[in-house]
């Protein structure tokens, strides 16, 4: 499993005992620190993380040495992902792919741009900021049959 702006690993960590292995990737190199001492602190033993940014880390060379994922999660800031990222995800071709965000309109682009290999199961929208006009919304991608 993969987890795309793994932040200080919550996600990552919160799925690790029903994976193999997960691998967390986050630019601020402190929270990535975090990351490990959390997996350390709860005996995670098969979380790596990975501190760059997602753009430059999630190379076909970085997927070769750690495989494809059968789920991929990524949790992008409220920019979305960069166009090249979204091609690094189609090129990897994760059968499920997780989207989560706290910008709807920036992920409905980038789901336009993943809709050439899947299809959006399910979405369920989480009122994380009440009293505000923003909302976490959750997608469940499924990988095409091509
Ligand atoms: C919405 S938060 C996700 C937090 C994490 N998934 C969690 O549940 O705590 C987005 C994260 O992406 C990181 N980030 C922003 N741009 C990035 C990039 N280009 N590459 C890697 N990480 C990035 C931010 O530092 C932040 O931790």
């Amino acid at each position: 499993m993969y987890d795309l702006y793994t932040g200080i690993g919550s996600i990552a960590l919160y799925v690790a005992s029903q994976c193999r292995q997960v691998v967390g990737i986050e630019e601020i190199s402190a929270a990535v620190e975090d990351a490990r001492i959390n997996a350390e602190r709860n005996g995670i033993r098969n979380a790596r993380f990975y501190a760059g940014d997602v753009k430059q880390i999630l190379t076909p060379e970085f997927a070769l040495e750690h495989g494809r994922p059968d789920v991929l999660i990524t949790d992008p800031p409220r920019a979305g992902m960069h166009p090249e990222v979204v091609r690094i995800l189609l090129e990897l071709s994760a059968p499920r792919v997780v989207y989560v965000s706290c910008n709807p309109a920036t992920q409905a682009r980038d789901l336009n741009l993943l809709q050439e290999k899947y299809d959006v199961l399910k979405v369920r929208p989480v009122d994380m900021f009440p009293h505000t006009h923003h909302i976490e919304n959750v997608a469940l991608l499924q990988l095409r049959d091509l």
